[in-house]
């Protein structure tokens, strides 16, 4: 057990170069724990609030001063003083939290502000315990010893790496916004990573023999231009594959996360490279006719956030085959994952600490899921990606089956750095999720 001394925020620049917060917290024992949070470009509309200066003579009104101020001016002087460290303890500072902002969505203090605190004192009270951040979690809210995990042993998570991007992340590329390889093998992750890296680069070969070009977008996929359809990325993909010498269906599947919420307006899902006006249903037949050409395994917002009495539909057509994901739809938040599950809207979801704004939340919102078979997918952001690697280790912690990152670029490929690392640590105490994912609730 130690005091937390001191909380200091500052403002950085996150991968987009869109200002981000980083929080230090350190302890009275001198041990530090730092953590920076993430910014989302195709953001939610339930998420937490990300407190925006709005200074438009600084970045372009997206300055994070403010946020900052609050950290430092606001939240400070209360945690300090506080114990970390025993199980309960992240819980406790997150709640006095949430009850100093005082809002459904944060709004007065900023999630942006909030999460950096909660994950700085979480890595300094990993730190003062000499343990690594993912087993720190799972002391932290007591996981092993509540029954909370599918397994108290570490599987860890399939690679799903984002090779194609368009939508809100990339111009004149697809309408869709995220095609990706799902690795599905269980040998190790390294091995999972590299296969990834290999597929990635023999895409690259394979657009630049069509004619397309193969710079890259937000998350560091390939967003070529002139592509004819939304569907070309998925035979690309297939070439790149096979081309790699993998099987595609069984070393490798393919996840799609069309992020439609963008395309949706009054009811009409406008796919504009296909010059398509389509109601929801028609927006389901639209997938389920990929589903029975491609090897899909995941759906991620294939409908819109607003569209729930379609997601059901959806889920009850092909959710015994593949996983529907909610992002957009859920946000990371357990009052939204609550009613998914009542409606049986989705049978997984994605997990991005930044929708929610704190650790503790995030975490109760995993662990809803596999009290309630809904497989967890643990998340980088598009639009702004930090070096922080927690997501990795709450991927860990909680037994997700897959973290959804891009294959290239500095803050991501540390997440898959970081992942292997941990394999490396753990020494053969784990498993992959491999082509169990479905299980891994
Ligand atoms: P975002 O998008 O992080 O830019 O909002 C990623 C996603 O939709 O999964
Ligand atoms: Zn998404």
């Amino acid at each position: 057990m130690a005091k937390i001394k001191q909380i200091i925020a500052r403002e950085i620049l996150s991968s987009g170069s869109t200002p981000s917060v980083e929080v230090k917290c350190v302890l009275e024992t001198g041990t530090i724990g730092v953590a920076s949070v993430p910014y989302g470009a195709s953001a939610g509309i339930s998420e937490a609030f990300v407190l925006l200066d709005g200074d438009k003579s600084r970045f372009m009104g997206k300055g994070m001063l403010k946020a900052v101020e609050n950290v430092n001016k606001i939240i400070a002087p209360v945690l300090v003083g506080m114990e970390v460290g025993e199980v309960g303890s992240q819980n406790v500072i997150d709640q006095k939290m949430i009850k100093l902002d005082g809002t459904e969505r944060k709004t007065n203090l900023g999630a942006n502000a909030i999460l950096g605190v909660s994950l700085a004192v979480a890595r300094a009270s990993a730190n003062e315990a000499k343990m690594p951040m993912y087993q720190y979690i799972r002391k932290a809210f007591d996981l092993e010893n509540q029954g909370l995990l599918c397994d108290k042993n570490y599987i860890l998570p399939n690679p799903m790496m984002v090779v194609i991007e368009g939508g809100a992340h990339a111009d004149q590329s697809t309408d869709l916004q995220e095609y990706m390889i799902s690795m599905i093998g269980n040998d190790s992750v390294a091995e999972n990573v590299r296969r990834g890296i290999e597929i990635y680069f023999t895409l690259k070969k394979v657009l630049k023999d069509k004619g397309y070009n193969s710079n890259v977008g937000n998350e560091g996929a390939f967003a070529p231009n002139g592509l004819p359809t939304n569907e070309t990325p998925l035979e690309l993909i297939k070439e790149a594959v096979e081309k790699s010498g993998y099987s595609f269906g069984k070393d490798v599947g393919i996840s799609l996360d069309p992020a439609v919420s963008e395309l949706f307006e009054e009811g009409v899902y406008e796919l504009e490279k296909e010059n398509k006006k389509l109601n929801s249903d028609e927006m389901i037949e639209y997938f389920v006719n990929w589903i029975n050409n491609y090897p899909i395994i995941t759906l991620e917002d294939a409908l819109a956030e607003t569209d729930w009495s379609a997601w059901p539909k959806l889920t009850e057509k092909v959710g015994d085959k593949i996983a529907i994901v909610g992002d957009d739809l859920t946000v990371t938040n357990p009052k939204l994952l609550q009613k998914a599950i009542e409606v049986k809207a989705i049978n997984s979801i994605l997990i991005k600490l930044n929708q929610i704004g704190t650790l503790s939340e995030t975490v109760e919102c995993c662990m809803l899921a596999r009290q309630n078979g809904i497989m967890t997918i643990i998340s980088h952001r598009g639009g702004g990606e930090t070096n922080d690697t927690t997501m990795i280790d709450l991927a860990v912690a909680v037994n997700a089956g897959f973290v959804k990152v891009g294959p290239s670029r500095g803050e991501r490929v540390e997440k898959y750095n970081r992942l292997m690392e941990i394999e490396t640590e753990l020494a053969g105490n784990c498993s992959v999720a491999g082509l169990n994912f479905r299980k891994i609730i």
